[in-house]
């Protein structure tokens, strides 16, 4: 459907595109946008409350998120791609600025059934895909990878982002998406133990530590390699090294208003004690779900 550039419906449009996807990481294909800072104007008139999934509800295409901010300071939200990338993000000595993002329910499950596209929603999809818009580089583990069907990023949004795998077994099937399609090879870190032969064509290996993977040794390849924003998508395993090293420079957390119970809680996923101190430095609110972004103390 379309709207004349000057009616409400148009701006909304214009900050949340999509609707009906699949999933969190499953989004559908897009062309890659430009580089750094879209050039999209502020929309955001749409008002907000507990309503808002009504107001927000445009005929033919659903539900239609029209994103506030709450903290620093209170709004409507243009582009949510504008807002995030706007932000500061100084490499650290050596290393890229590292950036997580996870969706949680308020019981704190990463998952749901299994996956974590039942915690997701239209709006934590427009967090998602604006985040990899700002990217270099899309890190993600093994385990996520797989069970949630990893494409390459440019397939499944607009970024030219490229991924990166972490594997200890390189237990990667011949069927995972990200083995082919648009940009290059994603690189696929692995200990030096590891047979590096057994894997599938359609990656580009590293091996990155001995018999683990060497975490703080992979983020300094890729700053090496250009990258100055890393940024995370779990799944929990693998935050917990993150953040276990410190180096976690800005978790963003999408509150899902959801108890789902059941075993996958905790996004450290179920690492050690350990004590991190954090700064609240945005929060965004889309109906009953909250955005938050927190930076790293230290
Ligand atoms: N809520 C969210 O935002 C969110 C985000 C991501 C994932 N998830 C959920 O999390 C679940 C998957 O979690 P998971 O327990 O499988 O954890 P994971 O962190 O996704 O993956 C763990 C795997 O990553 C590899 N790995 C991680 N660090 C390594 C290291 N230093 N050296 C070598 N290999 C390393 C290993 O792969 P190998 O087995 O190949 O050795 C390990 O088994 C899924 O249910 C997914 O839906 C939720």
């Amino acid at each position: 459907m379309d709207f004349p550039a000057s009616s409400p419906q148009v701006q909304v449009v214009d900050t949340c595109r999509r609707r009906s996807e699949p999933g969190r990481v499953a989004v559908e294909g897009e062309r890659p946008p430009e580089r750094r800072g879209s050039g999209r104007s502020p929309a955001g008139t749409a008002s907000t409350g507990c309503d808002q999934a009504v107001e927000n509800t445009v005929p033919g295409q659903g539900y239609i998120p029209a994103m506030e901010q709450l903290l620093p300071t209170s709004g409507p939200v243009g582009s949510v791609l504008d807002l995030l990338d706007g932000d500061p993000r100084p490499s650290p000595v050596g290393r890229p600025w590292v950036a997580a993002n996870m969706v949680a329910s308020v019981d704190g499950a990463y998952g749901r059934d299994g996956r974590s596209a039942g915690l997701s929603s239209e709006a934590d999809r427009e967090v998602f895909r604006a985040l990899r818009a700002c990217a270099d580089v899309v890190l993600v583990a093994a385990g996520t990878a797989r069970t949630e069907r990893y494409r390459r990023p440019a397939d499944a949004g607009p970024t030219n982002a490229r991924l990166a795998v972490v594997s200890g077994s390189l237990h990667l099937p011949a069927d995972q998406p990200f083995l082919s399609g648009s940009g290059p090879d994603p690189i696929v870190y692995h200990p030096s133990t590891a047979d590096a032969g057994r894997l599938p064509a359609g990656v580009e290996p590293r091996a990155m530590g001995g018999t683990t993977v060497d975490i703080p040794a992979v983020l300094a390849d890729l700053y090496a390699d250009g990258a100055r924003l890393v940024l995370c998508e779990g799944g929990p395993i693998l935050l917990g090294q993150l953040a276990e090293h410190d180096l976690l420079d800005e978790l963003f957390v999408t509150m899902s208003p959801l108890l789902v119970g059941g075993e996958q809680v905790g996004l450290l996923g179920g690492h050690g004690p350990m004590h991190r101190g954090l700064s609240l430095h945005r929060v965004l609110r889309d109906g009953d779900s909250l955005f938050l972004t927190y930076r790293s103390d230290s």
